[in-house]
């Protein structure tokens, strides 16, 4: 018995701001913002909200799949910007599909977040809980960036994405590594509210993004490689037999990183990010789905995900497509 991803779907926001468009705002340009990150433009919301572009990003899911939104039993958001922290973005988006059986909650690891999610749905079905999960990521970060902070403004976008996965007598998801590391969470913080009633009021902090970003960028590439080769040897394969690299979306610079880490060859190393940036748990179900819809992903193909992000969160997991 395995998992297996049956459906994907995407959804962006309209509008799209470029690198000129932000250097109108900070002190920053296209080159700076082209050389040291590789993106070029990002969709930025301007109403779409993290449940409405999940929601979207599921129902393309399902059709793909050619599932109907009631056969769903178990509905997973991976997000760090809910609009709501309660009602969870989860339940919000099993109303508007009218997913009425399925189990609904969010789930939140950053950056991995969405693998996390995976990985939380697979067990469940591989216990025999579920037969099916729809897995959505979804992120509105332009409310919780600075942006008036250039070091961070410039690098994140919004958008969504989703799988569904069902179980299944073919090879799908052959494994997965997960690491946390909290010890190293001051490297990339955004605070939610201050703790504030009748007895205690904290100072105000700020509720946006703060990163040191040479720290993270380290760490991806130091980790990333490391937890890929790790769920690599435990399913007898080598870097060398993985088709595809769907890595998080951070910076192309890391990216190559990895690959040189891996010695694998970067066209292995598919990258969307020119055009929408770093969408946090949203950036691997988007470039999966566009690799789907695209037809670069044939059966039997072997592929890698891996996302990293603030916690630290990271991990890697290998599938046949
Ligand atoms: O999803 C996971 C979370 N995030 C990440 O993975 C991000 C990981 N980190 C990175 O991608 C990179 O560290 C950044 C793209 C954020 C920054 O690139 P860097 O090469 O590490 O630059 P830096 O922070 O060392 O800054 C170099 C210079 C600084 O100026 P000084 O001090 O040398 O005069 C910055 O103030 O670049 C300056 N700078 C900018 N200049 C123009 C920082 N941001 C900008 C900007 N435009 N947008």
């Amino acid at each position: 018995m395995s998992v297996k991803i049956i459906g994907t779907g995407s959804a962006l926001p309209q509008k799209i701001v470029t690198n000129d468009d932000l250097a109108q705002m900070v002190e920053t340009s296209d080159e700076w913002i082209r050389e040291r990150t590789g993106i070029g433009s990002r969709h930025i919301s301007t109403g779409e909200t993290v449940v409405s572009l999940a929601a979207e990003a599921c129902e393309r899911a399902l059709e793909n799949a050619g599932k109907n939104p009631a056969d769903v039993q178990l509905l997973l958001v991976a997000t760090a910007a809910p609009e709501t922290g309660i009602p969870c973005a989860a339940c919000q988006v099993q109303s508007i599909l009218g997913a009425g059986s399925a189990v609904a909650f969010d789930l939140n690891a950053a950056c991995a977040g969405f693998l996390f999610a995976l990985h939380t749905a697979c067990a469940y079905i591989e216990a025999g809980i579920y037969e099916n999960a729809l897995i959505a990521g979804g992120e509105v970060l332009s409310k919780i960036v600075d942006w008036t902070d250039r070091s961070t403004c410039v690098l994140f976008g919004d958008g969504a994405g989703a799988v569904l996965v069902q179980r299944s007598e073919q090879p799908g998801i052959l494994g997965f590594v997960q690491h946390s590391d909290g010890t190293k969470g001051e490297v990339l913080q955004c605070h939610s509210r201050q703790l504030s009633n009748p007895y205690i009021s904290l100072p105000f902090d700020s509720h946006f993004v703060k990163m040191d970003g040479r720290e993270v960028f380290a760490f991806a590439v130091r980790q990333v490689p490391a937890c890929i080769r790790e769920v690599l040897e435990r399913n007898s394969l080598s870097p060398a037999d993985v088709d595809l690299y769907v890595l998080h979306q951070a910076n192309r610079r890391i990216v190559e990183g990895i690959a040189r880490r891996l010695s694998v060859e970067e066209d292995r190393f598919p990258m969307n990010l020119d055009r929408v940036g770093n969408m946090s748990s949203a950036a691997i179900p988007v470039l999966l789905d566009e690799l789907n819809r695209e037809g670069r992903l044939r059966q039997g193909m072997t592929l890698v995900l891996s996302g990293f992000g603030a916690g630290l969160t990271y991990g890697a997991c290998v599938l046949r497509w």
